[in-house]
């Protein structure tokens, strides 16, 4: 039987072998045909020289509040307005039969009441029963609610009763076709404000499901902070994080994760820019702000969307620290966005925005005897986060921002000499602000100089080079922000399509041979929620249930994963491989893992034939190869298809200390190679 089993073994290998002689034949007598023989290119890696370390934040991510990445996506809650605060206060809320749009007498409905001096509590809701039959309160959710059956929710809520009967509250999961799949009844305590807390099981999966509110006795409730989470959240946490999209950001392995944003951070108006000391403490005293993106795009209007700060910078910070990333905060200078108002504030009331950098650092970082650390071990962590890096401004330019940073560059330093502070060079990658910016800051002695590029893929095809002559005096260079734009800046027709991955492929293979002076790097914006987005790319697409990588975020994942310790010269004919003949190629090694990452990209209709000689390190004879390719430059991953373009894992052999591959057309690749022990 086993010697059975051994001969069909067999067979199937050696028909195996001869399916993939075949199949290389084919492939090698179709790009015959087709005119794409394999070009032959010798590279040769020095790898005994390091040429420069490569820094830990090398990759890293780049979050905001965008496409509701915070609230409708990371943060957990499913309830949209659970506090009744925003500008319209019931929005989110229906009730299909309430007295007032049925002019019904006999069910029921319900009023915003007023709190006065309470900036983060201004509402509750009063809801008024008289027939309980026929009336009942429903919460849309962020697009409706992602329920997944067998799972379990947890519902809390404030609530007091008044005058009547009424004395218990039903809430139930109800699917797109009204189907009860999760319900629980809550009995009310009396008159006063009380907190409640109840589950719910889901019997049924439905990505937009609503929670229904339904009263067992004429009378009245006030209600307030309703509010429902998945148990199942990112370690567990109570009122968490969304477990799938951590997740996603954690098999990154980033080097940092930048905080807030973004021009959320600015604000189209000083008087809503992103305040920090308003997202820590007790959820319910965050005070809500509408997110600046909601109106911000004609073609993607979502003026529903709020920024509830439930994931503020506390969470941020936890968030770095369960990553493994360094935290970066971005706070505003003092300037709202310039593409909106503009608006400064003048120099001489400055001083809270300097000190609100100078308590973050507090927050962060300073014992638990300090006013700001005790905020921190009051929100159960008592060590400090270690934060090493804060921005000051986002996308901000000229003399006006020059003026500001300077400031807060003496007030920060005086205090907190070892923060590096981060600044910025304005929106655009070239141009009259960018340059004003990057001379007064070198001018300064400014430590890192954020700069940002969404431009189209063969602008990143062609500037491979860019930093290859940069001045090595000076401040060193954050990519803060990029992603290639398939159709224009910004355009809503623009896909995380292949073209676009591949570009930034040959592109960071640049950033990396220039790791001396480009110290981290980061793709930008990081999320989009399928149903309620406002700008296209984005690295990672969701929904409320489902979620998936793009062919971006796939090639950030090479990236990250491969980061290394050293950086190595590359050579074919004793130049750098920067795009002659459609090839770009970078190589680190790992010190710590004992491997060596050869990265090549080939942007060019045909494959190329790689002889890749490794000098001055003895490698092992077997190594592993990730590639991501296809001649289909349209090529999209989906929620049908999350992995159609993403990386296949294949083995390599190396022959004294030379790796022979051949390179498909369109193609992106990492090389592992081990040291020899
Ligand atoms: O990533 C989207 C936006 O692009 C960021 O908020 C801003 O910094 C840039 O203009």
């Amino acid at each position: 039987m086993v010697r059975t089993i051994n001969n069909l073994l067999l067979t199937m290998h050696i028909v195996t072998k001869q399916i993939t002689l075949l199949c290389l034949l084919f492939s090698c007598a179709s790009a015959a045909i087709s005119g794409q023989v394999a070009a032959s290119h010798s590279l040769t890696v020095d790898a005994a020289e390091s040429v420069a370390p490569i820094q830990p934040t090398m990759y890293g991510i780049f979050f905001e509040d965008i496409n509701f990445a915070a609230d409708g996506g990371l943060y957990a809650e499913m309830i949209k307005n659970r506090g009744f605060e925003f500008t319209l206060p019931k929005t989110g809320w229906l009730e299909p039969n309430s007295d007032r749009h049925s002019m019904n007498e006999n069910s029921g409905m319900s009023d915003i009441v007023k709190v006065k001096d309470d900036p983060a509590n201004q509402n509750y809701l009063r809801v008024t029963v008289k027939n309980p039959e026929g009336y009942h309160l429903l919460n849309e959710g962020f697009r409706g609610m992602g329920v997944r059956e067998g799972d379990t929710y947890d519902l809390s809520f404030k609530a007091g009763t008044g005058k009547g009967d009424l004395s218990a509250v039903t809430f139930q999961l109800l699917t797109t076709d009204d189907e009860v799949i999760g319900e629980t009844t809550v009995s009310l305590a009396g008159d006063g404000w009380q907190d409640y807390e109840a589950t719910l099981e889901a019997t049924a999966t439905d990505p937009a499901a609503r929670l229904r509110l339904t009263f067992d006795a004429p009378g009245t409730a006030n209600l307030d902070m309703i509010s429902l989470f998945p148990r199942d959240t990112w370690k567990g946490r109570n009122k968490g994080l969304r477990k799938d999209l951590v997740q996603l950001l954690y098999d990154l392995e980033p080097g940092f994760l930048r905080f807030p944003g973004g021009c959320i951070v600015e604000g189209r108006t000083l008087a809503r820019r992103y305040q920090w000391k308003k997202t820590v403490g007790s959820i319910e005293e965050r005070e809500l702000l509408v997110n600046r993106w909601n109106t911000e795009f004609d073609h993607r209007l979502t003026p529903d969307y709020y920024q509830s700060f439930g994931l503020g910078f506390f969470e941020y910070f936890q968030l770095a620290e369960d990553l493994g990333a360094e935290p970066m905060p971005i706070l505003s200078c003092g300037i709202a966005c310039q593409f909106n108002t503009g608006e400064l504030v003048p120099m001489e009331e400055l001083d809270p925005y300097v000190q609100d950098a100078l308590d973050l650092i507090e927050f962060a970082n300073a014992d638990t005897t300090t006013a700001w650390g005790k905020v921190r071990a009051d929100m159960g962590h008592p060590e400090p986060f270690n934060m090493k890096y804060i921005g000051i401004g986002n996308e901000q330019w000229g003399p006006e921002y020059i003026e500001r940073y300077k400031v807060f560059d003496e007030a920060i330093k005086a205090a907190y000499p070892d923060i590096v502070i981060i600044s910025g060079s304005g929106p655009f990658p070239d141009g009259e602000y960018f340059d004003y910016g990057w001379e007064q800051l070198r001018e300064m002695n400014a430590e890192i100089v954020d700069e940002h590029y969404y431009r189209s893929p063969e602008w990143f095809r062609e500037n491979a080079t860019r930093y290859d002559d940069y001045n090595r005096e000076g401040p060193k260079v954050f990519a803060g922000e990029y992603a290639a734009q398939s159709v224009a800046i910004a355009s809503p027709e623009n896909k995380n399509n292949w073209n676009c991955a591949l570009s930034e492929a040959a592109y960071m293979t640049g950033l990396e041979r220039n790791a001396d002076i480009v110290v981290m790097t980061s793709y930008a914006p990081l999320m989009a929620h399928a149903d309620a987005w406002q700008w296209t790319p984005d690295m990672i697409w969701f929904d409320n249930l489902e979620s998936y990588g793009t062919a971006n975020y796939y090639v950030q994942k090479l990236y990250a994963n491969h980061a290394g310790t050293d950086l190595h010269r590359v050579t074919e004919a004793g130049k750098p491989v920067t795009g002659q003949d459609g090839l770009y190629a970078s190589v680190v090694s790992d010190a710590g893992r004992g491997e060596v990452y050869v990265k090549v990209a080939n942007t060019s209709d045909a494959p190329r034939q790689l002889d890749i000689t490794i000098k001055g390190k003895s490698l092992a004879a077997e190594g592993t190869a990730y590639t991501m390719s296809g001649t289909d430059m349209d090529a999209v991953n989906s929620f049908d298809e999350p992995m159609k373009v993403s990386p296949v894992e294949s083995e390599v052999t190396l022959r004294k200390g030379k790796l022979t591959a051949t390179l498909p057309a369109k193609a992106f690749a990492v090389y592992k190679l081990q040291v020899a022990k």
